[in-house]
């Protein structure tokens, strides 16, 4: 097959022999060991478990590990994700994207220290399934990618961070709410969120920023009203 990869200002063209059960990330590896060692590109489980390798193929953002060649056709073109700075060829910067995340307060920060019992969260009470419903997110940056907010708006923190931010929103052990929903609430936060919804439909864990994004926004909207903000 032919397979055109974005190597920065140039695109640099390849053979590659077709392969049964072939992934997109099968193929870049094949280019670099077998045709050009010194591309770069990113990747360390390959079962979608890591979320380094995503890249844009055919135009669309997608976690390549996991996406068949014969799911997308095999003329491919691969280039790196969108919205972040490229290091080379397909290796982009991710330190936005994860500074983002510290941004929106999303590392959790509970009361309890290892002197007491563990907290009980009752599997079906309506905040745990919400958070069960974020917790999945493999920090793969797709959502980010697909985000033309964020393209606008390099400020915006994104669906993945704000994503996060809702996920401990919910999480009754944790104690950071007020800081934390100050944080989403700017002009970069969660009010600057069109509801586009590519994040959720490019999403490859099938989560739903958007949808925690609308969580965000109401969260907000009450601290408000009750003076909490
Ligand atoms: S729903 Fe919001 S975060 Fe998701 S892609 Fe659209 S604007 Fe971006
Ligand atoms: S929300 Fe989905 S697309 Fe976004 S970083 Fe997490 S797993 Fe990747
Ligand atoms: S290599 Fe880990 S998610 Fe693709």
């Amino acid at each position: 097959m032919k397979v055109r990869v974005q190597r920065g200002e140039s695109v640099q063209e390849f053979e590659v022999p077709r392969q049964p059960s072939q992934t997109v990330l099968d193929v870049v590896t094949y280019i670099q060991r077998y045709l050009d060692p010194t591309l770069a590109y990113r990747f360390a489980c390959r079962v979608g478990m890591c979320g380094s390798c995503a890249m844009t193929v055919n135009g669309v953002p997608r976690w390549t590990c996991r996406t068949h060649v014969d799911r997308v056709g095999d003329q491919l073109e691969i280039g790196p994700l969108r919205n972040l700075p490229v290091i080379r060829d397909l290796v982009v910067d991710m330190r936005e994207f994860f500074d983002k995340w510290a941004r929106a307060k999303g590392e959790f920060r509970g009361a309890r220290t290892k002197a007491d019992d563990f907290a009980k969260v009752e599997p079906q009470s309506a905040q745990r399934v919400l958070v069960d419903k974020g917790i999945e997110c493999i920090g793969c940056g797709v959502c980010y990618a697909a985000c033309d907010v964020v393209k606008w708006n390099p400020d915006y923190l994104g669906p993945a961070a704000l994503n996060r931010a809702w996920t401990l929103v919910n999480d009754v052990r944790d104690e950071r709410n007020p800081e934390r929903l100050r944080a989403v609430a700017g002009d970069a936060g969660c009010h600057a969120c069109h509801s586009h919804v590519s994040c959720t439909e490019r999403c490859p864990k099938h989560l739903s920023p958007t949808a925690a994004i609308a969580g965000l926004k109401r969260a907000v909207a009450k601290a408000v009203l009750q003076g909490d903000l």
